[in-house]
């Protein structure tokens, strides 16, 4: 039963505690203590060295080391979970139980039946579910997703996800389930869809229990293909997302500041032959390759900003719930193929093609 304060949906500024003050944390910290419409109450961290360093750079905020307090704090309309993974369904399920509107980071939970359970609670609790599928709020990204949803790209044949470099190593979770949620995440708002099996292989290199890289193919429907490539040891770092249609390619690469977003005219299609009845010809194309303007803003202050709103207006974010579990469902899937030498898994009912 959800309990604390039931007009948890606030008109003026949203009272928000930031549990997990770690590498990425403090920077929710900085972008939540800036955005109008939102107040940073307090920094959660059970290090106390991490709370001496929030306690440095925002002297004006509380700090604590247990959730207890702000969960039972009625002026903390909203809790932020930058904890390690393996915490986020136990924290997340005590936030939303207590009435706090939730943005957990990625991926949202380590088992789907988990991640499941969250979205009910928040649903029946009339609470704002959300997940750090930062990607998803990238601007390039969200230009990306307007051209195809425009039609401009044609019939998406394929998609291809680039994501290495060196480190950050986890002690909790895999590259896979570290790295994976972000292009899985940026796939499936690309297509409005999950994926219908993968198939995947890994690479244990630094430790015996746990994949260092990965190579993960997934059949989208419509015979739509994507694959991923991420690594956690690789010197070079690539951030790219490519997506090959029947008009256009168009390519993302997060590292190129100037032109993150290119758009090349080119593609093959087969079109009907005019000259012979029921006849197809190929068709390919050859054009400009332009760089569209893409406005400047931080990815992070992007999703905080539809935090907020979608906790006053009661609207689904665009990294909501659902999306955050659909992730955790092709996550499962990838782990049931990799443990089946890259068999085909089915994602939906979890059988595996060997
Ligand atoms: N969206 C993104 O682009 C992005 C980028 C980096 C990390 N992340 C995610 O953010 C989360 C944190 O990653 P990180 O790199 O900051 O890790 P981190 O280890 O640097 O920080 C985690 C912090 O949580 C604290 N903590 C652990 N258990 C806690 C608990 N029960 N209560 C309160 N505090 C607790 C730790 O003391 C630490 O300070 C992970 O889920 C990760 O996947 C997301």
């Amino acid at each position: 039963m959800v309990t604390g304060n039931d007009s948890n949906r606030p008109t003026d500024e949203v009272g928000v505690a930031l549990i997990g003050a770690g590498y990425w944390g403090v920077n929710y910290a900085r972008v939540l203590n800036e955005i109008p419409g939102a107040r940073l109450v307090s920094v959660v961290d059970s290090s106390e060295e991490r709370l001496r360093e929030v306690a440095r750079r925002f002297p004006r905020i509380r700090s604590e080391g247990a959730v207890d307090r702000v969960l039972a704090d009625r002026s903390v309309h909203a809790v932020v979970i930058a904890t390690p993974t393996i915490t986020h369904y136990e924290i997340a399920s005590r936030a939303l139980s207590a009435g706090k509107h939730v943005l957990v980071e990625k991926p949202m939970t380590t088992r789907l039946d988990d991640a499941i359970n969250l979205t009910e609670i928040a649903s029946k609790a009339d609470r704002t579910l959300m997940v750090g599928h930062t990607f998803v709020y990238n601007q390039g990204i969200m230009a990306m997703k307007r051209m195809i949803d425009e039609g401009k790209v044609g019939r998406i044949y394929y998609l291809q996800s680039t994501r290495t470099h060196l480190g950050l190593i986890r002690q909790d979770v895999d590259a896979l389930w570290d790295l994976a949620p972000h292009d899985i995440a940026i796939f499936n708002l690309f297509l409005n869809s999950t994926p219908e099996w993968v198939s995947a292989i890994s690479g244990r290199y630094l430790r015996d229990d746990r994949a260092d890289v990965a190579f993960v193919t997934l059949g989208y429907p419509k015979g739509t293909l994507a694959n991923i490539h991420i690594s956690w040891i690789d010197s070079n770092k690539v951030r790219q997302v490519t997506v090959v249609g029947s008009h256009q390619r168009i390519v993302f690469d997060d590292l190129n500041a100037m032109e993150p977003v290119r758009i090349f005219e080119t593609g093959a299609s087969m079109a009907a032959d005019l000259n012979s009845f029921g006849e197809f010809k190929l068709s390919l194309r050859d054009g400009a390759i332009i760089s569209p303007k893409i406005p400047v803003a931080e990815p992070l202050r992007t999703l905080c900003q539809d935090f907020v709103r979608c906790i006053r207006s009661g609207e689904p974010p665009i990294a909501d719930a659902e999306s955050g579990a659909e992730v955790v469902r092709v996550l499962e899937a990838i782990d049931r193929s990799l443990t089946l030498g890259g068999c085909r898994a089915d994602v939906r009912t979890g059988a595996v093609r060997r």
